[in-house]
């Protein structure tokens, strides 16, 4: 007998096959019985005729408590009333894994304790569907950079530097020496650029954030493209082309989860529309004193409702450009005219979501470097490699740090970075 995966249903109509499941729910009459069986691939419905199976197979088919597991016999059929378009006409039924009291019954839970249930929540359909999302940003965001000519490069993850300052580290022991998890691979990617000219990375960061809001993680993803021989302004239309890749992906791809997630995809839509639109800092600074905002001054990095509010101003994602020095990392190149902006931007989501991206042109002078590592209070020695980088053929380059979650979240349309990735980490939250 073949078995086979639910989402392949399509390809065995008419023939009798056998699937594991879960029954992620059931209803049953005297006669009939519904199960609602989920293999981690899609959903379907199995249909269980009492005059057309064993009568114990029927009794067993209306005692099955949720999230029994399940190995199905039976016939594959097309049903036009369901969004899939198929199911079962079970035959036999043998359990694999009893299951009495699942904790996440039907009924709302608040979300203290989903987050304490987070390894039996990823189960749900919901769950389910962001999942599926945030596996196609991560299978586009390799072809994209993969067809674009970059290479993928690993930076560390112990690392004994701080690229985007000292007060959200992570600290660990290293032997006898200290080290801390990374917060951004971006200086080890700049030296990968200069030895592959486009590259991309991938991986794990860590800030030890105080911040309790919807947009922060402890531990999140960060894809980082540096690029050599580049300046700004391709910088940023290569940004916008990824992530208007990234919505054109999950609309072509993610279909079924979006209408879980019951996301709009017309708006969506809008977002694959390139060019981004740009706003300078100061202009942004005038915006928002313009409309109301009079906690805001020139100099001062935005917050939430400032970042939501600029957004809304414009029907796509924007950039906010050339951001005061002074609010800014070390490494990001001086303006020309300028001495009191550097050359960078924000990428702002739409709806809300805050910044999705964040990137620079980097600074190439080696004596500029060497005070502004100084002025940061950052130790030289360690960044000595860093600067041989200025030393030894230095060019242009530019590279950005694009967030997972953030992504997944705004994509998603859901309220809180905690349920774009499986097992978030937040303050005062390390289980399960
Ligand atoms: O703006 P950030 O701090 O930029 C960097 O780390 C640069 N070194 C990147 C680069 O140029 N290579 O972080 C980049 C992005 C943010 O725009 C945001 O999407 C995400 O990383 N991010 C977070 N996501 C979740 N939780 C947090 N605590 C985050 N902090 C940053
Ligand atoms: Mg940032």
């Amino acid at each position: 007998m073949k078995s086979m995966q639910i989402i392949d249903a399509k390809n065995h109509v008419g023939e009798v096959v056998q699937i594991g499941a879960w029954v992620a729910n059931k209803r049953s009459s005297g006669k009939i019985a519904f199960l609602q069986l989920r293999d981690g691939t899609a959903y379907f419905q199995g249909v269980v005729v009492k005059n057309e199976v064993s009568e114990e197979v029927f009794q067993l088919a209306k005692n099955l408590t949720q999230e029994t597991s399940v190995m199905i016999t039976g016939e594959i059929r097309e049903d036009t009333r369901s969004k899939f378009g198929y199911e079962i006409g079970v035959q036999e039924i043998e359990v694999v894994g009893e299951s009495h009291e699942y904790p996440i019954t039907p009924k709302e839970h608040g979300t203290d304790f989903l987050m304490d249930h987070r390894h039996l929540w990823l189960r749900s359909s919901k769950q389910h569907a962001i999942m599926t999302v945030r596996n196609e940003l991560i299978r586009a965001t390799y072809e994209f950079f993969n067809t674009n000519n970059f290479v993928k490069i690993d930076p560390p993850i112990l690392t004994g530097s701080a690229p985007e300052g000292t007060t959200e580290l992570f600290h660990t022991q290293y032997f006898d020496q200290e080290a801390f998890l990374s917060q951004s691979g971006q200086l080890y990617m700049e030296a990968a650029a200069l030895a592959f000219g486009k590259v991309f990375s991938f991986g794990p960061t860590f800030r030890a954030e105080k911040s309790k809001t919807r947009r922060h993680l402890i531990e999140f993803w960060m894809i980082e493209p540096e690029m050599a021989f580049m300046h700004q302004e391709e910088s940023l239309e290569i940004q916008e082309k990824y992530v208007a890749y990234l919505v054109q992906s999950i609309l072509d791809n993610c279909d079924y989860a979006l209408d879980v997630l019951e996301r709009d995809k017309a708006q969506l839509a809008r977002y694959t529309q390139v060019p981004y639109p740009r706003i300078s800092y100061d202009d942004a600074v005038t915006l928002l004193k313009e409309n109301g905002f009079e906690d805001i001054e020139w100099g001062d990095d935005f917050g939430a409702p400032h970042e939501t509010f600029i957004a809304n101003s414009f029907e796509q994602p924007v950039f906010i450009l050339n951001y005061p020095k002074a609010i800014k990392p070390f490494y990001m190149k001086p303006h020309p005219t300028r001495d009191d902006v550097v050359i960078c931007a924000d990428m702002i989501a739409p709806e809300g979501y805050g910044e999705i991206i964040g990137g620079s042109e980097r600074a190439t002078d080696y004596e500029y470097l060497l005070e502004q590592i100084k002025l940061h209070g950052l130790d030289e020695e360690e960044y000595s490699w860093y600067l041989d980088l200025r030393k030894y053929g230095s060019v242009p380059h530019s590279g950005f740090g694009l967030g997972l979650e953030r992504t997944v979240t705004w994509l998603t349309g859901i309220d809180h970075v905690r349920e774009s990735i499986p097992f978030p980490r937040l303050l005062n939250r390390i289980y399960p």
